[in-house]
């Protein structure tokens, strides 16, 4: 059986379900290693991720997809088990990071633009046999003194726009992320800058989307919060920023989208779940708010596994809870006294 689009974007977003960032670049992951003492390498890599998607209970109930890198779509779990049908057989679906990196953008010193277009068709229906059903590109626009650039924010969403033509063209749904950065050297830029700042980018991603002829019921859009960055002196309330991005987002987003999956970009994991809860305590809105987290859902896991076999169990459990709460966040109803009751 083949699923529509629509299908499949409504699936990533369903009914207190989110979606698993697991595709940090092998780059990336390093970082993450280093945190631990961990050597990065194609076992370590493999063995850390697996111990997620082995985790039943929060891929059965809390999280709809998977989004992987390169390197992990291919790999096979200890046993000889491609780590694709591990998470398939708990009712994940599998997803892939099809962008290969912000790189500096010509022209416009201190801004980056997405890169990955080149080949990207025939990228596309490899995955597409290699089981993932959805895709990601990851834009980056940068808040400092007098950027971003009209040329950073145009190129980018010109990008992303190319991106998801050719992945509905594939039956692959494209997750779009226009991530306005809240983090970074010059991050001092308050909430009211970020909203707009993010205002500006969705607007355009979206007409962007709509030259590109995109199918909006066959997406789903994962952009940043309203909130201020992360060096600014003063930090809004939960409330404000939940507040500040239900207005952002209804301002900018048409309501054919079937749902929104945030990224958590650098907050803590448990004001990432708080945020999201408040959001949709709030109510009344035209689609579904979720998560599409990668340090506010693995951050807990990776101290508690400590890249030691012994500690596999303790990180699973560290890790399905956060994805227990953002579960309870996405329907509205994580309280504070839910991190105690676990
Ligand atoms: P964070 O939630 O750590 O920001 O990562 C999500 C992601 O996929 C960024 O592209």
């Amino acid at each position: 059986m083949t699923e529509t689009l629509e299908d499949i974007a409504k699936a990533m977003v369903a009914p207190g379900k989110g979606i698993l960032a697991a595709d940090e670049s092998t780059g990336t992951i390093k970082k993450r290693f280093d945190t631990i003492g961990l050597a990065s390498t194609p076992d370590s890599r493999r063995d850390y991720r697996e111990m997620l998607f082995q985790s039943k209970e929060a891929m059965q109930e809390y999280i709809s997809g998977v989004i992987l890198f390169d390197e992990t779509i291919r790999q096979k779990a200890a046993d000889g088990t491609p780590l694709v049908d591990i998470m398939k057989a708990a009712g994940c679906i599998p997803g892939i990071k099809v962008d290969t990196g912000a790189k500096k953008l010509a022209g416009s010193p201190n801004e980056l633009v997405t890169e990955g277009l080149d080949g990207l068709r025939e990228r596309l229906a490899e995955y597409y046999e290699l089981g993932a059903r959805f895709a990601k590109w990851r834009a980056v626009i940068t808040i400092a003194d007098g950027l971003p650039s009209w040329n950073c924010i145009k190129a980018n969403a010109h990008g992303l726009a190319r991106y998801a033509a050719l992945c509905q063209e594939a039956g692959i749904v494209p997750i779009v992320e226009p991530e306005v950065l809240m983090d970074g050297p010059n991050s001092n830029h308050d909430i009211d800058r970020c909203f707009e700042v993010t205002h500006w980018a969705l607007r355009t991603v979206f007409r962007e989307l709509n030259d590109a002829r995109i199918n909006l019921e066959g997406m789903v859009l994962k952009p940043n919060m309203i909130i201020a960055g992360q060096k600014c002196p003063n930090q809004a309330s939960a409330e404000e920023v939940a507040e500040k991005t239900i207005k952002c987002l209804k301002e900018t987003v048409p309501a054919a989208v079937p749902g929104i999956a945030f990224l958590s970009g650098g907050q803590s994991a448990e004001l990432a779940t708080k945020h999201l809860s408040l959001m949709n305590a709030i109510g009344g809105l035209p689609w579904s708010l979720t998560f599409s987290y990668g340090r506010a859902l693995q951050a807990p896991a990776i101290k508690a596994w400590g890249g030691k076999p012994e500690n596999v169990a303790s990180a699973q459990q560290a890790f399905t809870h956060r994805a227990k709460m953002n579960s309870l966040a996405a329907k509205g109803a994580w309280q504070q006294s839910h991190e105690m009751a676990e």
